[in-house]
């Protein structure tokens, strides 16, 4: 998983456990990584919505590499990555990638080529699907670690289109649960793009309303393709609409938001504004940020949460610094393609 989200994974690997009926977990937690003895069924890991992928380990106590060339550890290996292929169906793998130190040494070769013809797969470098990787293990020990599905389980099957800026859904599923899946809760997704956050909130549980807006129509058009995608589209409602005048869909045009009448309340925002990179740029942000800030306040009850996720750091912690309207719950540093946004969680304080 991305490195900063190690704690809501484990709560998620825990509660699928629970519903499997599954008795108390072994796990070791890295910031990037959870080693989980799963004594159920492994294709039940794939309902993991917040890690990037799950890969079966493989664990060999030997001085070198070269020793996993051996019958008996070939054998083992060919049979598990049998196992992982045939419970992937109906996904295929098309080819073999095997990455590791050293992946061009002749060993790293034979390796591979014994794996891939044991599995009837061909060797397709880079382009590879099924994923081998080799480490050094802890102490005296070789891993091999078997990717469990064709693509990352945070490339989702409900993405048909992409945005500029847009988040990773293991992302936007850790953040969501994060904020809390409430059933009551009003929901509203202002700056929705291709609509990640609220589709992976719509996927995480019922709400009472799923609002989302955008100036972009195209973003909007995108986000429409992939909650239709996603199987969420009826439950929502995505409209065309500035964020820094209103967070929910207008109704009736907006003489309602221009004369001050009544606008919708939500018990929760969730927001990834533009970062001033792929989308919207860092001098309008100051004031962009600041809009947002205030509008969604105005439309959030009070003890209710804004989410935001965002990588103009500086700005954010300074406009959030001392917000008369937001207090920060909790804030924290995640990895996400190359970047390291900053995740608050905020409480809407009474007044302000
Ligand atoms: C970083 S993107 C959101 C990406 C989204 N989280 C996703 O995963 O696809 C920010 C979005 O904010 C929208 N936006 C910028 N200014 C806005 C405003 N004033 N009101 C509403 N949307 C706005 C942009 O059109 C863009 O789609």
């Amino acid at each position: 998983m991305a490195p900063g989200l190690a704690d809501l994974a484990l709560n998620e690997v825990r509660a699928l456990a629970r519903r499997s009926r599954l008795p108390a977990l072994e796990t070791t937690v890295r910031d990037d990584a959870i080693a989980v003895a799963w004594p159920g069924d492994p294709a039940e890991l794939h309902a993991l919505r917040t890690v990037q992928s799950v890969a079966r380990v493989w664990r060999f106590d030997v001085p070198r590499p070269k020793a996993l060339l051996d019958n008996t550890a070939v054998r083992t290996l060919v049979d598990g990555v049998r196992t992982i292929v045939e419970s992937a169906r109906p996904a295929r793998f098309e080819g073999l990638r095997l990455s590791a130190a050293g992946s061009g040494s002749a060993v790293m070769q034979r390796l591979a080529e014994a794996l891939a013809a044991g599995v009837g797969l061909p060797l397709a470098g880079d382009a590879g699907d099924l994923v081998v990787r080799v480490r050094r293990g802890e102490g005296r020990a070789w891993e091999v670690l078997v990717r469990t599905t064709p693509r990352p389980l945070s490339v989702r099957a409900w993405r048909v289109c992409d945005r500029p800026g847009g988040i990773d859904a293991a992302l936007a599923a850790a953040l969501v649960r994060l904020a809390g899946v409430r059933p009551g809760d009003r929901v509203a997704n202002p700056m929705l793009g291709g609509g990640t956050l609220l589709i992976e909130r719509a996927l995480a549980g019922p709400a009472a309303c799923l609002h989302g807006v955008d100036t972009d129509l195209e973003a909007l058009a995108c986000a429409q393709r992939n909650a239709a995608a996603a199987g969420v589209s009826e439950r929502m409602v995505l409209v065309p609409g500035d964020a820094t005048l209103a967070i929910d869909p207008p109704t009736g045009g907006d003489a309602a938001a221009a004369d001050g009448g009544p606008r919708r309340r939500y018990d929760l925002v969730l927001v990834d504004p533009p970062w001033g990179d792929a989308v919207g740029d860092h001098v309008a942000n100051a004031a962009l940020y600041a809009a947002l800030l205030r509008v969604a306040a105005s439309q959030t009850v009070t003890g209710g949460h804004l989410l935001m996720v965002t990588h103009e750091v500086r700005l954010a912690e300074r406009l959030l610094g001392d917000h008369p309207a937001w207090g920060v719950r909790h804030a924290r540093r995640v990895w996400q393609g190359g970047h390291r946004p900053l995740c608050a969680l905020l409480e809407r304080l009474p007044g302000g």
